[in-house]
């Protein structure tokens, strides 16, 4: 680490703002560096960093509220929504915190570090994925780096509101509000969800369960009545505010129930990447809002937020406009290091962060903690020690994980398959998913897809996460010519009367809404490095199978037995 590199200045004079002594060699000015503007990814900036994958220093000065007292007992942070991937952070010239993980907030305290006026804040992105990363360098997207969400300074009370969870048990209004800082203890705190209100004092450890019967007037949250409720939480010192949705989600048998109702997903994966012509991860609210209408426009209920936690704001937007929500941390493919300890601890701090940040958000109803991972006692271990934190954060949500490996035990007759999901995992889901490629990455067409069928060995609803094939916008042809918009619609019939003739189904996200980045798509006419799997092209263009998905939708909505 560069901060602690001792007493090497020539390669260390970055971070002073003073200029080096004469004479000294320095390889760097910040005067006459780039700019660019922040949040977002350096491969999009600038052509040359397209498929740079390193470290990259930032500097920029900031004013600093004056404390308004030394002794006003306000804590400041630098809060961070996302750096991709490791960051390194230096504030007036001395190292400050570190955070490794591309998709998840972080805070520094810079309580004591600030300086009234003018203060220099120093940070190095690197992109670069270790052997013991989560994920590794080896995934199908493109690995944008830098400061990818929002940075600010916040100020709070010493003695803050830390966390406030909202549940609904039974029927019952829950709210568990922790505070933190000296004054945690026999705090009073008084929550109200209108036309709730309810009061109780903080314990030893500065948490206190507050609970009451649903009143009537709390309706409850539901894709087609997204009812968000204002949620005020007063503590001696602090104050809370945020808008939450209640509802309740289950599993009986194979169904998946909200609000006690079988719901049948209708749904979409996405990628955290804007509609338009250059790929990028700088995703603001207009673009997530254009991203999920694009969604509800396809008649869905349900999106599949893949590979990594997507930004708050995305996850907060389907709240608000009723998409339900699959959330997954970026545990994908088989070279994550399943053995190393370092590598479980990522991954559970990844989960962690993203449990505490959304688990006040109605729409997510299922945590995944695994994208088609290798079928070995060594990877089970590890996601189910994934499961059991999940589980220990959120006894509320459904707990899944895309799975890939099924075992085909053969048809009837000869030349027909029986894919039978066995995978170990699927004992401690709540909701198998499954993403399958026939018809693209499989020597069948289409037309043969009536000799495939898909079941599951555990009395659980089943979903497909995936399907799908790539098509380029306006390349059009026969439907049997491969990389032909004809052929991807064609696909999509097919592969959906097999969805509709699965035992158990409760649901799909096909492979996905919009093409996207991907250094591993290298064909120079169909491709040029974009997974052309979307329904839509990256400029939104929508292709003959989004009109398929779009009508079974509507008939799936109309008739959602
Ligand atoms: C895989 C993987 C996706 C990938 C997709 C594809 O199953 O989960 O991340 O993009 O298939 O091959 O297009």
């Amino acid at each position: 680490d560069a901060g602690k590199r001792g007493n090497n200045r020539r390669r260390t004079f970055w971070r002073d703002f003073r200029p080096p002594p004469d004479g000294a060699l320095v390889e760097y000015s910040w005067d006459d560096s780039p700019k660019m503007t922040v949040p977002s990814d350096w491969n999009s900036h600038a052509p040359e960093l397209l498929w740079y994958d390193g470290p990259v220093y930032f500097q920029r000065l900031f004013d600093a509220p004056a404390p308004a007292s030394p002794t006003d007992g306000q804590r400041r942070f630098l809060c961070f929504d996302a750096v991709n991937y490791h960051a390194t952070v230096w504030l007036n010239g001395e190292w400050l915190g570190e955070h490794e993980g591309g998709f998840t907030p972080f805070a520094l305290d810079v309580t004591d570090r600030l300086v009234a006026g003018v203060n220099r804040i120093t940070l190095c992105a690197d992109s670069r994925h270790h052997r013991e990363a989560v994920p590794t360098d080896y995934t199908d997207w493109q690995n944008y780096g830098g400061i990818t969400r929002s940075v600010w300074l916040t100020s709070v009370p010493a003695t803050r509101i830390d966390d406030a969870v909202v549940r609904l048990v039974d029927d019952r209004v829950q709210v568990i509000v922790t505070l933190a800082g000296p004054a945690a203890a026999g705090a009073a705190v008084a929550v109200t969800l209108d036309p709730l209100k309810l009061s109780g004092v903080t314990d030893a450890a500065g948490q206190v369960t507050l609970s009451a019967r649903r009143p009537r007037a709390l309706a409850l949250w539901s894709p087609d009545q997204p009812l968000l409720h204002p949620l005020e939480v007063v503590s001696p010192t602090d104050r809370l505010r945020d808008r939450v949705g209640l509802r309740h989600v289950a599993v009986a048998g194979q169904q998946i129930l909200l609000n006690g109702k079988p719901l049948w997903l209708r749904g979409i994966s996405l990628h955290e990447e804007p509609i338009g012509p250059v790929g990028t991860r700088r995703m603001n609210e207009a673009d997530a809002r254009r991203l999920l209408a694009e969604a509800k426009a396809l008649g869905c209920n349900f999106v599949r937020l893949a590979h990594y936690p997507h930004g708050e704001t995305t996850v907060r937007l389907a709240d608000e406009m009723g998409l339900l929500v699959w959330a997954e941390v970026p545990v994908y493919w088989e070279h994550i290091a399943y053995g190393s300890d370092h590598t479980l601890a990522l991954a559970t701090s990844m989960l962690a962060d993203m449990v505490r940040r959304d688990r006040n958000r109605a729409s997510v109803i299922l945590w995944s903690v695994a994208n088609e991972t290798p079928v070995d006692d060594v990877r089970t271990r590890f996601l189910r020690a994934l499961i059991a934190e999940a589980r220990a954060l959120d006894p509320t949500r459904l707990i899944t994980a895309a799975l890939n490996k099924n075992v085909d035990v053969g048809g009837a007759a000869e030349g027909q398959s029986h894919f039978v999901v066995e995978d170990p995992l699927a004992a401690d889901l709540d909701v198998i998913a499954v993403n399958q490629y026939e018809a693209w990455y499989s020597t069948r067409r289409p037309d043969q897809l009536d000799q495939v069928r898909f079941s599951s060995k555990f009395a659980k609803p089943l979903i497909f996460s995936e399907f799908g094939a790539d098509a380029r916008y306006g390349t059009r042809g026969p439907r049997g010519h491969l990389w032909t918009e004809e052929y991807q619609a064609w696909l999509y019939e097919e592969t959906l009367k097999l969805v509709d003739r699965t035992p158990g189904c409760a649901g799909i996200s096909p492979w996905l809404l919009k093409d996207f980045r991907s250094p591993r798509r290298w064909h120079g006419q169909h491709q040029q490095f974009w997974n052309r799997k979307g329904l839509i092209a990256e400029t939104g263009e929508r292709k003959l199978a989004w009109t398929v998905l779009h009508d079974y939708y509507a008939r799936r909505a109309a008739d959602p037995a």
